[in-house]
């Protein structure tokens, strides 16, 4: 298996995940255009970059524009030619019909959030550091979760913090968050209420569970995730392939479904009579199997451990 160029991973505070196993990959995937549908500091396009070079043209989204500033700069150091464009990835097959781009070689997602957008308290994502109430991926944003709690219902927040979180406690902490006796502003402000209610002990697990759920859903994440893989299985080049890193159970549960549904099975629950899914045979899966990183990337990038990589390639239409 290829290894990320150790020229690049002395001076970056985000390793790419399973960045090797993404080269190798797009080994054969045709020439043409390469997606980095969630580029954030460039680490993934730099090390396809320097297997591939100029087989691929280079396009890159995110919705942060500090991390697209931040890719620029890297890349203009090795003189990468890539378009860098901030724009929900939702948006990307509408992008690159309105530029008459009309097939794609590869896509990569890389899902959650990057290592900028967690170390800068400004963003609000994490539970540790004291910020603003954000965790938009949007920097434009500035209090997008805590306008959310304000905004929904105490059934409503328990709902998305049951779903989205997986936590027992979602009532428990909806009703502490609504009684509140002042608008919760800050991440800290947020702690102070999930520690409130489970204490010290289990603290760091729920307050994890809250801030996924709240991220989830401020960012419709799944929703993104659906629209943007829908819209773009169909543009890839027969031998294309979509490349997708997940870290929670929720994305990665329905990326498997949607590359189900397109590998030509259905989808539908057990108890429906007559298929509705929709399901066509569009792709394969290239491992029947999610690939997981390395004991060795794990204890060098910790952030890898949860790391799921599902792949799947465009095949020739058949009717
Ligand atoms: C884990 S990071 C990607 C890291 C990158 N592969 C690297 O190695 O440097 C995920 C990025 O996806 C971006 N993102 C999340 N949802 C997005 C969406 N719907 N549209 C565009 N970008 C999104 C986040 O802002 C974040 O910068």
């Amino acid at each position: 298996m290829r290894r990320w160029p150790e020229k690049y991973l002395s001076k970056r505070v985000h390793l790419p995940v399973m960045a090797g196993e993404v080269v190798g990959l797009l080994k054969n995937c045709p020439s043409g255009v390469f997606i980095d549908a969630t580029i954030a500091e460039g680490g993934h396009t730099l090390a396809v970059y320097d297997a591939y070079g100029d087989h691929f043209r280079y396009f890159g989204f995110d919705l942060n524009s500090r991390v697209l500033d931040f890719a620029r700069k890297e890349f203009d150091s090795v003189c990468l030619d890539a378009e860098l464009v901030k724009l929900n990835f939702s948006e990307i097959a509408l992008f690159l019909q309105r530029r008459e781009i009309d097939s794609i070689s590869a896509v990569l997602f890389d899902l959650g959030t990057s290592s900028y957008q967690i170390e800068k308290p400004g963003q609000g994502f994490s539970y540790l550091k004291d910020g603003p109430l954000n965790l938009s991926f949007n920097d434009d944003e500035k209090m997008a979760a805590a306008n959310l709690i304000e905004n929904l219902s105490e059934k409503e927040l328990t709902d998305v913090i049951r779903l989205y979180g997986q936590e027992v406690k979602a009532k428990r902490l909806a009703q502490a968050m609504k009684s509140s006796p002042k608008k919760i502003k800050t991440t800290a402000q947020l702690s102070g209420v999930i520690r409130s209610v489970v204490g010290d002990r289990y603290f760091v697990k729920t307050a994890a569970r809250v801030f996924q759920a709240l991220r989830i859903k401020v960012n419709d994440e799944l929703g993104n995730i659906q629209k943007s893989l829908e819209s773009i299985i169909p543009i890839l080049v027969t031998g294309g392939r979509v490349i997708v890193i997940s870290y929670h159970s929720l994305e990665d549960g329905l990326v498997k479904k949607i590359f189900k549904k397109y590998s030509g099975r259905c989808v539908c629950p057990s108890n429906v009579l007559e298929c509705r899914c929709g399901k066509q045979k569009l792709v394969r899966p290239v491992h029947s199997k999610p690939l997981y990183p390395s004991r060795v990337e794990v204890a060098r990038n910790p952030r890898a451990r949860s790391a799921k990589l599902r792949v799947v390639e465009k095949v020739a239409f058949t009717s």
